[in-house]
């Protein structure tokens, strides 16, 4: 009897330790499952201090990196993109978008060089429009037009910052809250623009917004690009291709008159790959307008949502820049208000044509125009709007 309780024991204790001994595998496993997602992602993102704005808010600039070699630092200041790192077909590093290296030249006036635009992206005609029965006044900080969001836009403000790293990604999660009436629009508008860089070298943009108040939404990015890395060379000698149709010629404050003109036969032919400085100088009234291709093109394939749109390609260093998102228009803008007066690298200054921007959106003066796509936002209803940046070398 005593025999067969030691021999009961002895049992006992060596299913509790086999028992254990999975526990602690288990266990093992389960840590290593747990270890912060940050020590195993292919992206990394870090913060560090860029200053403090003239009225005392602190701003904070997050650098991500991922193992395809693309580098990216964005500024709570605006949510900007300041630099954006990437390959040459030769491996070599270089930025390849316009910006400043001190927060005070970003406060300084700049035709928005990196920033996050809203509440309005682009153009309305006269600082007006109207919803329902109220007529509502915007700024005039454009001759007699409102430009991206009056004179205190988004790219002005300073956004609450976070940070989410996956697998294959990171990302920065920026907020704003525009207030009711903030530089006319109406409703509060909770704004989040999410920018999530991932291993495969493309930079996503995801614009949400929500309101308590019928208002006007057209959020964009205003990066200015030269693939070339060389900010004292023009980008007139990068090939571009615009999926689109049709354009949107304008009057001479940029708004446009309402037409969709086949592109056919014009310089605004991009359907084909094409150098940008092929046709800018053609004596052709838009172009003159313009002072060079400053316009919005209809994209094809809206009803498709998200899909390639645009494209850039610069051949003597083979980067290359791929647009996609599911908004109807992009503004094709040649940097041709860019004079030599701010402030480049190398004890330099930006000149005209340095850059371009490709800025996806909803057309220009959409509020006053019924024609074109609503830009309404309504109570209830969630804007979200995604554009991917996507660069390469071939
Ligand atoms: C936009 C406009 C241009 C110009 C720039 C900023 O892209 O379309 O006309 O105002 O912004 O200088």
């Amino acid at each position: 009897m005593k025999k067969s309780t030691n021999i009961y024991y002895t049992c006992a204790l060596l299913l509790s330790l086999v028992v254990s001994v999975n526990c602690k595998d288990k266990k093992d496993k389960e840590m290593k499952e747990e270890t912060p997602k940050e020590n195993i992602s292919k992206v990394s993102i870090t913060e560090s201090n860029y200053g403090t704005t003239q009225d005392g808010k602190k701003v904070t600039q997050f650098f991500m990196k991922n193992e395809g070699g693309i580098e990216v630092d964005i500024i709570t200041y605006g949510g900007r993109i300041t630099s954006l790192r990437t390959p040459d077909k030769d491996g070599n590093m270089q930025n390849v978008v316009l910006g400043f290296d001190n927060l005070a030249q970003y406060e300084k006036d700049n035709p928005y060089f990196g920033a996050l635009i809203g509440r309005y992206g682009n153009r309305i005609a006269k600082g007006k429009f109207s919803m329902g029965e109220e007529v509502y006044t915007l700024a005039q900080n454009n001759g007699e037009n409102s430009l991206h969001g009056g004179i205190k836009g988004f790219d002005k403000q300073v956004w609450e910052a976070k940070t989410e790293v996956g697998e294959n990604s990171a990302s920065l999660i920026l907020t704003y809250l525009s207030k009711d009436m903030e530089e006319g629009f109406p409703g509060n508008l909770s704004t989040t623009v999410t920018y999530t860089l991932n291993d495969d070298n493309s930079l996503d943009v995801l614009y949400e917004a929500t309101t308590d108040k019928a208002t006007v939404v057209n959020l964009t990015q205003h990066a200015y690009f030269n693939l070339s890395g060389d900010f004292s060379r023009t980008i007139l000698d990068h090939v571009v291709e615009i999926d689109a149709d049709t354009f949107l010629p304008v009057d001479g404050g940029l708004i446009p008159t309402g037409e969709l003109r086949p592109v056919e036969g014009t310089p605004f032919d991009f359907r084909e790959p094409k150098l940008v400085g092929q046709d800018i100088s053609e004596d052709n009234e838009q172009l003159q307008l313009g002072g060079g291709y400053d316009h919005c093109w209809v994209l094809n394939g809206q009803q498709e949502g998200f899909r390639k749109v645009a494209s850039a390609y610069h051949p003597a260093t083979g980067r290359y820049l791929e647009v996609s998102t599911d908004e109807p228009g992009i503004q094709f803008y040649t940097g041709n208000f860019l004079d030599g007066t701010l402030p480049a690298p190398n004890n330099s200054t930006y000149a005209k044509r340095s850059g371009f921007c490709l800025e996806t959106q909803h057309y220009p003066d959409s509020p006053n125009q019924e024609e074109f796509p609503s830009v309404v936002l309504n109570p209830g209803e969630t804007y979200t709007t995604k554009t991917t940046f996507t660069l390469m070398t071939k």
